[in-house]
């Protein structure tokens, strides 16, 4: 399912003193069967700019339109059950997410209330904790009793076991050890080939770059680019700084070469580049 934002303007509060302007014009396109990732430094709007995917929040003005489905300031709460059916979001602080008396339980309650039956609710249940990897010994205890990196999981599994055809992830990794970080990259590359269309927000740019096709900077609540991460990570050392975003590890180390005098044809996007470039264009003495 594509997802465009054409003119998205929204405030918190709209319509009253307090209305606090936060997404400006903001038009960009996620395609169908891709990776999109959308970085920016905190505050800039991201968390505000997903939940316009299925309507929890709607447009100050402007449209959201996910497949045929068009989202505006008019748009009524009943219309949104299809779309909900379909966006998943896994938000950025998953215990506001949770409920549920047991991890199984919590799970179910997507399928459920879609209409899936409790039996065939238990199997989805089943089948996406073992993918999100949270052990069997952990699904008949409080969702609450967790670590913070297992609460991430099956907040991400509630969310997954509906089989939404979009998933939008709101800082997964926060939590996550390194292991669980690699296991969630497979997890989104999985999700991409199985047709989905994948979001995720991220403040690690290794992570953008190991899985995303295209990425989306907000910057004060505007987007100041949508573009490849190749394009993008060969910007302007200055720009980074502007946007307060990070490079790549491999596009740090080859700035300080390039401190140091030794300069690269391009900025690696990950270390095996780095080496291969280093290896290429150095000479060896
Ligand atoms: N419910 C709310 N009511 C009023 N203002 C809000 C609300 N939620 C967020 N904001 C404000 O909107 C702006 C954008 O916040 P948002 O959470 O979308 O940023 P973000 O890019 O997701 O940041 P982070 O990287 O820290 O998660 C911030 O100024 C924030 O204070
Ligand atoms: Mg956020």
């Amino acid at each position: 399912m594509a997802i465009t934002f054409e003119k998205v303007n929204f405030s918190y509060g709209a319509g009253t003193v307090l209305a606090q302007s936060i997404l400006h014009d903001v038009t960009l396109e996620m395609p169908t069967g891709l990776v999109t990732a959308i970085v920016g430094q905190t505050g800039s709007g991201k968390s505000t700019l997903i939940q316009h995917i299925n309507g929890l929040l709607k447009p100050t003005s402007g449209r959201v339109i996910v497949d045929h489905f068009e989202l505006t300031k008019h748009t009524k709460e009943k219309e949104l059950v299809k779309l909900r059916q379909k966006v998943g979001i896994s938000f950025q602080f998953p215990e506001n997410q949770l409920f549920a008396n047991t991890v199984l339980e919590d799970v179910m309650y997507a399928p459920l209330n879609f209409g899936a039956t409790k039996a065939e609710a238990k199997l989805a249940a089943e089948d996406t904790l073992r993918r999100v990897g949270v052990a069997v010994d952990l699904w008949h205890k409080s969702p609450f009793e967790l670590s913070g990196g297992q609460m991430r999981r099956v907040a991400m599994a509630g969310t997954l076991a509906s089989n939404p055809s979009v998933m939008v992830m709101d800082e997964p990794a926060a939590g996550l050890d390194p292991k669980g970080q690699t296991e969630l990259l497979q997890l989104v590359l999985e999700l991409k080939s199985l047709g989905k269309t994948v979001i995720l927000i991220s403040h690690q740019m290794d992570h953008v770059v190991a899985v995303a096709d295209q990425v989306v900077v907000m910057h004060e609540g505007r987007v100041v680019a949508q573009e490849t991460p190749e394009k993008l990570f060969n910007r302007d050392a200055a720009w980074f700084k502007k946007m307060k975003l990070d490079l790549p590890k491999a596009g740090q180390l080859a700035e300080k070469m390039k401190a140091n005098g030794i300069h690269l044809s391009r900025r690696p996007l990950i270390l095996n580049e780095l080496a291969r470039l280093i290896n290429t264009e150095v000479s060896h003495e």
